[in-house]
C-alpha cells in the first residue's frame, strides 16, 4: 500500500475522477475527507465505501469557489480526521457557450471553482503545514484543456491552462517546504461532466476517432495517475503535469 499512515484531502469528490481518487487513496492505506457542494448522498455512499475498505473518512459541505472559506474547510478536516498530508484539487466545472455569448457569471463560476478555489484551497493547506511544520503534497487535476484549445469552452481553458501555471509557479516557491506540486491532464474521461457528450453517438464516434487508445478514460485510469503522485515513487517529482489522455493531445496523422 502506497499511502499508508497518510491523510487526504480531495475536493468534489462525491463523484467522478475525484470519487475514484478518493476511493483509491483508501485503498492505498489512506483517510479520505471528502468534500461536495450539491451532492450529499453520492459523499455519503463515497465515505461508506471508504470505512468499507478499513480506512477513516468523512464528508463535508464545501464550495470551493467561495474563497473565504478555505481556511474553514481545512480547520474542519484537521479536527475531523488529524493533520493532513495530501491535498487533491479535483473540484472543477465547464460551460460550454460560444465565446460570443459567454455571460459573466457563467465565466465567474468556472473560473471560481476550476482556479480561484483550488488556489485558495491550496494557500489554506500550505498554512496547515507550515503550522504543524510538516512537508506536503499537492495534486492539481487540470486537463489535456491546459494545452490543448477547446472552442465553446473558453473560461474552461483559461482556468486550466492558469492552473498549469498555478503548478509550476507554487512547485518552485514551496519546494523549500517539502511540499511538492504537481498536476494532472485527464483526456476525456467517462465521469458527469461529459453527460451529454455520453449520450450523443456522432459526438462520441467523432471523438473517440482523435484519441489514438481508442477509447475514454475511467475515472481509475485517473486514480491510479494520483496515487502514484500522492505517494513516496513520485517524491523527486514537482511542478510537472502528467497526461493520461489515451494519447488525445499529441495525436496527428496523415491519411
Ligand atoms: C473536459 C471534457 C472533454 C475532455 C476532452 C475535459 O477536460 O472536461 O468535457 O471531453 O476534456 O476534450
Amino acid at each position: 500500500m502506497k499511502l499508508s499512515g497518510k491523510t487526504a484531502l480531495i475536493t468534489g469528490s462525491s463523484e467522478g475522477i475525484g470519487e475514484a481518487v478518493a476511493v483509491r487513496f483508501a485503498e492505498e492505506g489512506a483517510d479520505v475527507v471528502v468534500t461536495y457542494r450539491s451532492h450529499p448522498q453520492e459523499a455519503a455512499r463515497v465515505v461508506d465505501t471508504i470505512k468499507a475498505r478499513g480506512r477513516r473518512s468523512v464528508a463535508v459541505e464545501a464550495d470551493v469557489g467561495r474563497a473565504g472559506l478555505a481556511d474553514g474547510l481545512i480547520e474542519r478536516a484537521v479536527r475531523e480526521l488529524g493533520p493532513l498530508d495530501i491535498l487533491v484539487n479535483n473540484a472543477g466545472i465547464e460551460k460550454r457557450a460560444p465565446f460570443v455569448e459567454v455571460a459573466e457569471s457563467d465565466y465567474d463560476a468556472v473560473l471560481d471553482v476550476n482556479l480561484k478555489g483550488a488556489f485558495f484551497v491550496t494557500q489554506a493547506f500550505v498554512r496547515h503545514l507550515m503550522e504543524t511544520k510538516r512537508p506536503g503534497k499537492v495534486i492539481n487535476m487540470s486537463s489535456v484543456h491546459e494545452e490543448l484549445p477547446f472552442p465553446h469552452f473558453a473560461p474552461y481553458c483559461l482556468s486550466k491552462g492558469a492552473l498549469k501555471m498555478m503548478t509550476r509557479t507554487l512547485a518552485i516557491e514551496l519546494a523549500p517546504l517539502g511540499i511538492q506540486v504537481n498536476g494532472i491532464a485527464p483526456g476525456a474521461i467517462a465521469t458527469p461532466i461529459n453527460t451529454k457528450l455520453l449520450q450523443d453517438h456522432e459526438k462520441l464516434d467523432a471523438l473517440l476517432s482523435q484519441i489514438p487508445l481508442h477509447r475514454l478514460g475511467q475515472p481509475s485510469d485517473i486514480a491510479g495517475v494520483a496515487a502514484f503522485l500522492a505517494s513516496a515513487d513520485a517524491d523527486y517529482l514537482t511542478g510537472t503535469t502528467i497526461f493520461a489522455d489515451g494519447g488525445l493531445l499529441w495525436n496527428y496523422s496523415e491519411q
